[in-house]
């Protein structure tokens, strides 16, 4: 394995930038009260720092990734925002235990252009402390405005802030995005096919930047949070001779830490993951290695996916100075209680709509659907009662691997052995040809709220269905 020397480092830093520190958080405004988390955010396309370059995308607050929010469990949210866009949008708190009606985490709400809209909303005083995020959840739209730059980070402090290893290692934020750009930094729209494959950019990167460094003291500890913020690539991580200890998947802590040589992430999935400097002085490449996601089972457009066969390098870890004192993890990390068992099952038919023997160009290859239906606003789905635990079968029969999102609740995966893994999450990967089941229970919240394939585009096409949770 190449790990470079500092020698080596010097010579190639010029296409190395900067230290990978997010914007500053977005705080309480002076004079808000304590609990009240009251954040600005405008959306407007304009000439971005992206990758070194400037690049014609949609920021918030003129940056791209957004600003970080971050809140406590009970924390009261104000989120003031400005479509400045020329097209209408929204906001989704991804992840978020919030109502998903009103003003709160209502993805049905459509902000025209020129409005404005205040978003307020709960934390409830149980919510579970973990990396979630905001990104727009305009229907039809929603890929390439994330595509073209927004999402940003929602952190919530919670039980793993209370481990003191956890708490006092340095926390870098890697929010990872691809755009396709033009030479002169425009952004290049695809065609029908790409878009059915989910659109993917060649420029890679992570806080905006191309191949930023994150420090790590020697004997120290650094516990990143990562997002995927791409509109349908995956990531399939590996730093170069360092297990990643995984501590944190989307919604929640996990029990213990995990080593892992290799974790996939999905679009829509973060995870935080603890990296001790227990290797000698250099830097060390955090990669994205190659994965094949799958195609429209035609072949040729099979091979258009383009993450498949490339290496990409998304960050370098670079040793700077020496711990003060080390520690090793505690072996626990949080109690997660069992879900009672399910009273309902349901199942959920992922389609692509473009049966064998349907014309390329045929209409068929729009309708990406749920149960045989595309998304419709104005349809409920799935009625399910607040209180009740249901377990859900996600069937997927296509050629193409998709990661299945859930708003408002999260949800245990169920194990080979027909148990729910103890750790909260919001996006599993149901890969090709392939079924997985998820329990859940309806918290706290009435309301409509959705449930979607999060390769954006395949939301967009149609992959999505309304939840409707009833009092
Ligand atoms: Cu991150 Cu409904 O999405
Ligand atoms: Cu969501
Ligand atoms: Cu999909």
């Amino acid at each position: 394995m190449d790990v470079w020397n500092r020698r080596s480092f010097l010579k190639a830093a010029a296409s190395v930038t900067a230290l990978a520190v997010l914007p500053r958080p977005l705080r309480a405004q002076p004079g808000a009260s304590p609990g009240f988390v009251d954040v600005s955010l405008e959306a407007q396309q304009g000439w971005i720092n992206v990758g070194g370059r400037g690049s014609y995308l949609y920021g918030f607050n003129g940056q791209v990734p957004g600003p970080v929010i971050e809140a406590k469990p009970g924390d009261h949210v104000r989120v003031r925002f400005r479509n400045r866009l020329q097209e209408a949008t929204n906001l989704h708190y991804h992840g978020l235990h919030v109502s998903p009606s009103g003003n709160a985490d209502n993805s049905f709400l459509e902000i025209p252009q020129g409005e404005d809209l205040t978003y307020d909303f709960d934390l409830p005083v149980s919510h579970l402390g973990g990396t979630f995020w905001y990104h727009p959840h305009m229907h039809g739209s929603v890929a390439r405005q994330v595509a073209r730059g927004l999402a940003g980070v929602f952190i919530v402090r919670g039980e793993l802030d209370q481990i003191p290893e956890i708490a006092n290692a340095a926390e870098p934020v890697l929010v990872l995005q691809d755009f396709d750009l033009t030479d002169s930094g425009l952004p290049v729209e695809p065609g029908l096919m790409e878009r059915m494959l989910g659109r993917e950019g060649g420029l890679v990167a992570a806080n905006g930047q191309v191949n930023p460094q994150i420090l790590i003291q020697r004997d120290g500890w650094i516990r990143l949070r990562i997002l995927n913020a791409s509109s349908s690539r995956f990531y399939r991580l590996r730093l170069e001779d360092h297990p990643l200890y995984l501590i944190a998947v989307d919604s929640g802590a996990l029990p213990g830490p995990e080593a892992h040589d290799e974790i996939l992430i999905t679009p829509g999935e973060r995870i935080e993951v603890m990296v001790r400097g227990a290797r000698p002085d250099g830097s060390y490449r955090l990669l994205s290695l190659p994965y094949n996601r799958g195609g429209m089972g035609m072949g040729m457009m099979g091979s258009m996916g383009g993450s498949s066969s490339q290496t990409t390098v998304l960050a370098t870890v670079v040793y700077e100075g020496q711990a003060a004192r080390t520690w090793d993890l505690p072996q626990q990390l949080v109690r997660i209680d069992p879900l009672s068992s399910p009273t309902v099952r349901r199942s959920f038919q992922l389609g692509q709509g473009m049966g064998m023997g349907m014309g390329m160009m045929g209409g068929g290859g729009m309708n990406f659907s749920i149960n045989g239906r595309a998304f419709n606003p104005n349809r409920v789905d799935t009625r399910v009662r607040l209180g009740s635990v249901e377990e859900w079968e996600f069937i997927n029969a296509t050629m193409m691997d998709h990661p299945m999102h859930v708003h408002t609740n999260p949800f245990q995966v169920v194990g080979s052995d027909g148990l729910p893994v103890r750790a909260w999450k919001d996006v599993v990967l149901v890969r090709a040809n392939s079924r997985i089941r998820v329990r859940t229970e309806f918290r706290e919240f009435a309301g409509k709220a959705m449930y979607h394939c999060h390769i954006l585009d395949h939301e967009d096409l149609g992959m999505m269905g309304v939840l409707e949770i009833q009092a």
